[in-house]
């Protein structure tokens, strides 16, 4: 598979107005991130790390500099773009999970595909029932969230996240909530998902799992501070069967 850039931010700086002035939490961020490529975000708490995330995704705005993701200009883009853009391109997961409380963990799963439309409505509870079978939950797809564990409620947030097949995954300290074990497991999820081709961009403050990540940025005081790659022999092996 030939391999393109998913991510490329340029220069991406970020002030927030505080009090009579403005607080930068991004000095000019600059990286790119190929197709197929795991990539961990690490550094200090209040280092900026949520702030960037949010500009891959355009929950948020940069206050200067470009981000182009999967080929959209995702800083100049109106909130009606950006809605249907997000939809289908990024799958987003979260600390917390946040699964609709009041949807079971099949309808949390349709629920992308009912508002990107991306999916015919007769294929979109097959495809929702293959993705939480992908997740290893197929047996639990009638229960509502707080019935099931947090490992289990964080594999439907990356069923959920699955739903329209986005070419990226961004997740914001998605084992922060999860015991060790689970948490490997959960890692070993979005290994194999690298290793089928998808991008995944994450935040982990782990750092037993972000050491097998084949390639890490730090972020301190709203700057790269390093970007690593891993040497291939220490990879794991589902990466280099890819
Ligand atoms: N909307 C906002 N208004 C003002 N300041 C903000 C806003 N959002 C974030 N900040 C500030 O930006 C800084 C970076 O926050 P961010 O959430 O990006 O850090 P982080 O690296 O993700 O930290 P953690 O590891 O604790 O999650 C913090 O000082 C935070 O208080
Ligand atoms: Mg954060």
């Amino acid at each position: 598979m030939q391999s393109h850039p998913v991510i490329q931010a340029r220069n991406v700086a970020k002030s927030f107005p505080v009090g009579g002035g403005a607080v930068t939490v991004l000095q000019g961020i600059s990286f790119t991130v190929q197709q197929g490529e795991f990539v961990s975000i690490v550094g200090p708490s209040g280092n900026g790390k949520s702030t960037l995330l949010n500009m891959v995704t355009g929950i948020d705005r940069p206050s200067a500099g470009e981000i182009i993701v999967c080929g959209r200009p995702v800083h100049r883009m109106s909130e009606d773009q950006l809605a249907a853009w997000r939809g289908a391109q990024v799958g987003i997961i979260f600390q917390f999970f946040q699964m609709l409380p009041a949807l079971s963990l099949l309808k949390n799963i349709m629920l992308p595909m009912d508002l990107a439309a991306t999916y015919p409505r007769h294929e979109r509870r097959e495809r929702a029932l293959a993705l939480l079978d992908l997740v290893g939950l197929a047996d639990q797809a009638h229960k509502l969230p707080a019935l099931v564990s947090g490992g289990q409620q964080q594999r439907a947030a990356i069923a959920r996240a699955l739903a329209n097949d986005p070419p990226l995954l961004v997740a914001d300290e998605p084992t922060g909530n999860l015991d060790t074990n689970t948490a490997r497991a959960i890692f070993g999820l979005f290994e194999r998902l690298v290793a089928q081709g998808k991008t995944v961009l994450m935040v982990t403050h782990d750092k037993e799992l972000a050491q097998r990540v084949p390639r890490r940025i730090a972020i301190v005081n709203g700057r790269i501070e390093r970007d690593e790659r891993l040497p291939a022999s220490a990879q794991p092996a589902v990466l280099l069967a890819a």
